[in-house]
């Protein structure tokens, strides 16, 4: 191969420049011309290309969004529009692609090589919802922003002895709420994965208060419902508490990615190319026990269901003295 292309799909993710930096200079190493294709495959049909040396990558890794830019181009899901795409990158000479995104990117990812079309996914996605893989770029910058804004919360629900129910992303995976509640000490964390009881959690709070907790905290994965919506209800149980709600939004995607997330991406960025240019494909990466996996796009990952830590939950269940619903 002596042309490929790289672009972002789907939702961005702090560390997705960091890996199109890692293909970049791979392939500048391995004398492939590397082709960004800017907006995801909204560029690949319109033929959005720009010719990218490390020249004009190095000073990415350190930013969060992507620098190619994404988007959410439901289109692609069709076939006319997928020969269209790889019409005309073979019209361009660019014969293999890497694809950086979540799981609707993959998607794309698998039905290119199905078209005999080579491509490569990595996971970036702060959902960390792919199957196979422990780890999505992005996963690590935004539960790490996530913490930051319970922290925060925290100093002043504890001033005035609130309880707060925050909403955090994740689609319909509940690792950000899990992880960042489970770090900030959160009364109840609620993921779409495990059922919960309105009751166990208003005893949960009661019980925190008791033992001398001047606030609650109960996080809550989107997956599972709004925070307003769950706050009105849950106020109903527990007349006494002063209960306020807050969603964080799109706050928890931006900022600098973190160290694992750019040396991740870095990793696996380096590797598609490696892989594309040794001729396989129809494949995608994750990350397992902080080394590089390989996984099929056909088998693994679209039969496969993600991992989900029940004993990271079911840690914060004995901690917090609640019941499995
Ligand atoms: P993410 O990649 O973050 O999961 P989306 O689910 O929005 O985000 O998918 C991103 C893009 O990937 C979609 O807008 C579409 O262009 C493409 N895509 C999604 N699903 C498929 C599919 N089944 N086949 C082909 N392309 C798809
Ligand atoms: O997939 C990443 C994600 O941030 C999800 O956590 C969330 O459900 C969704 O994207 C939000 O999408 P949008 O940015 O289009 O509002």
């Amino acid at each position: 191969m002596k042309k490929i292309g790289v672009l972002t799909s789907g939702g961005d993710a702090p560390g997705m420049n960091a890996a199109i930096c890692a293909v970049v200079e791979r392939g500048y190493s391995r004398g492939i011309e590397v082709y960004g294709i800017v907006g995801g495959y909204k560029g690949m049909v319109e033929g959005d290309f720009e010719l990218l040396t490390p020249k004009n990558t190095f000073m990415e890794k350190k930013r969060g969004g992507t620098m190619l830019f994404s988007a959410r181009y439901p289109e692609f899901k069709e076939v006319e529009y997928q020969k269209k795409g790889i019409e005309v990158m073979k019209n361009e000479g660019i014969e293999g692609l890497v694809v950086i995104g979540g799981n609707g990117s993959l998607a794309g990812a698998l039905s290119l090589t199905e078209l005999g079309y080579p491509a490569i996914g990595i996971p970036a996605t702060i959902d960390n919802d792919i199957p196979g893989t422990e780890y999505t770029i992005g996963f690590g910058t935004a539960v790490n922003n996530a913490l930051g804004a319970l922290d925060s919360v925290v100093d002043t629900a504890a001033s005035h002895g609130r309880t707060i129910i925050v909403e955090v992303m994740g689609r319909d995976s509940g690792d950000i709420a899990l992880w960042s509640g489970l770090a900030s000490g959160a009364d109840a964390i609620l993921v779409p994965e495990q059922p919960y009881d309105l009751e166990d959690i208003a005893e949960a709070t009661r019980n925190g208060r008791k033992s001398g907790k001047r606030y609650s905290l109960i996080v809550i994965a989107e997956g599972v419902g709004d925070a307003q919506e769950f706050a009105d209800e849950f106020s109903q149980l527990v007349p006494d508490q002063d209960v306020r709600a807050l969603t964080l939004a799109h706050t928890q995607r931006g900022g600098k990615p973190t160290v694992r997330d750019r040396v991740f991406a870095t990793m696996l960025g380096s590797k598609a190319v490696d892989m594309l240019v040794e001729g396989q494909n129809g494949v995608y990466l994750g990350i397992n026990n902080d080394s590089v996996s390989v996984f099929d796009l056909t088998d693994d990952f679209a039969k496969v269901k993600p991992v989900f830590r029940s004993d990271l939950y079911e840690l914060h269940l004995d901690l917090t003295g609640r019941k499995k619903a």
